[in-house]
């Protein structure tokens, strides 16, 4: 009889971890205590965090003491990661972290100062927006520097009736290009576009209401940043339409703040979340770690 097989060190099982997920007192989100991402998750314990993930929307994994490529690892358990347009800030020998920074070096910015200065949800301007960012904290200001968060669920559920019906027949376009000449006028590093990137960014139309492929949950999904018109309707009552929505959906009843502490790494679900930074003082650096994963086409 042959002797039994060995097993290498690399197909042993993951050990499960002793980890807790607590929500965070008042709101939608949680944190998850206790996890190591440095290790590979065992199944069960991925299992765990998924389930979190669509519970909460949010999850705040305390301690993380990981390295780019480990962030990309955990994050490819989600789907496949995408590359965002501005290929300038990708951390070198990493292209799927993207860089989100107001640090500058010999005067020129290491990575996206104006990340989140609207409301959005990432990459809605894509065919295949994405399903869930990660960022994981490098640097952070002694004061400001916060990310908001708001339920766009909760923000679905809370319309009168009669704007629920009407909002759920409707599409509206996502571009890229909304509010670039606008950022562009305030972080003048924002270089005008390839015409290959404009191709990578051409206006996309998604339903105003979409349907989480995994929880069946209806959310909103329009942003004040890539939404730019409700189609079919005439202009001025589309923008004003918009208009509504945008204020409606980022209620303070809907959002979470979350105050950044080191080795902080947030996960967030784009098809349920939309979220804001709240802003940084210009003097105290700030530095970021994201990745971001593909999502479905909204249905
Ligand atoms: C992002 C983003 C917000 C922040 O990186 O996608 O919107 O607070 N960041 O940095
Ligand atoms: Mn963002």
């Amino acid at each position: 009889m042959s002797a039994s097989p060995s097993i290498a060190p690399s197909d042993a099982p993951s050990a499960a971890q002793d980890f807790q997920v607590r929500s965070l007192a008042g709101t939608f989100a949680a944190e998850v205590v206790g996890l190591d991402l440095t290790k590979p998750l065992s199944d069960d314990d991925f299992k765990r965090v998924h389930r979190a993930h669509l519970d909460h929307h949010v999850l705040v994994f305390r301690d993380q003491q990981i390295t780019p490529a480990q962030q990309v690892a955990f994050s490819r358990r989600f789907g496949p990661l995408q590359i965002h347009v501005q290929r300038k800030f990708q951390l070198a020998g990493q292209p799927e972290v993207l860089i989100v920074s107001n640090i500058k070096e010999k005067g020129e910015p290491i990575g996206l100062g104006d990340a989140g200065a609207f409301w959005h949800s990432d990459l809605s301007y894509k065919e295949r927006p994405s399903l869930g960012s990660l960022l994981h904290a490098q640097i952070l200001p002694a004061e400001g520097g916060d990310t908001l968060f708001a339920d766009q669920h909760a923000a679905y559920e809370a319309l009168p009736e009669t704007l629920k019906a009407t909002v759920s027949s409707l599409s509206a376009e996502h571009s890229y290009l909304a509010k670039y000449e606008e950022l562009r006028a305030r972080s003048p590093w924002r270089p005008a576009l390839t015409q290959a990137q404009l191709d990578e960014v051409r206006p996309v139309v998604h339903p105003v209401v979409r349907t989480h492929p995994e929880t069946g949950r209806k959310a909103l999904f329009v942003s004040e940043h890539f939404t730019t018109r409700i189609v079919g309707l005439p202009e001025d009552e589309g923008q004003a339409l918009l208009a509504q929505l945008f204020a409606h959906s980022t209620q303070p009843a809907f959002t979470y703040r979350h105050e950044w502490k080191p080795g902080d790494m947030v996960f967030w679900d784009n098809r349920s979340v939309l979220h804001l930074a709240a802003g940084t003082p210009d003097h105290l650096p700030r530095k970021l770690y994201r990745t971001t994963i593909e999502g479905d086409q909204p249905l």
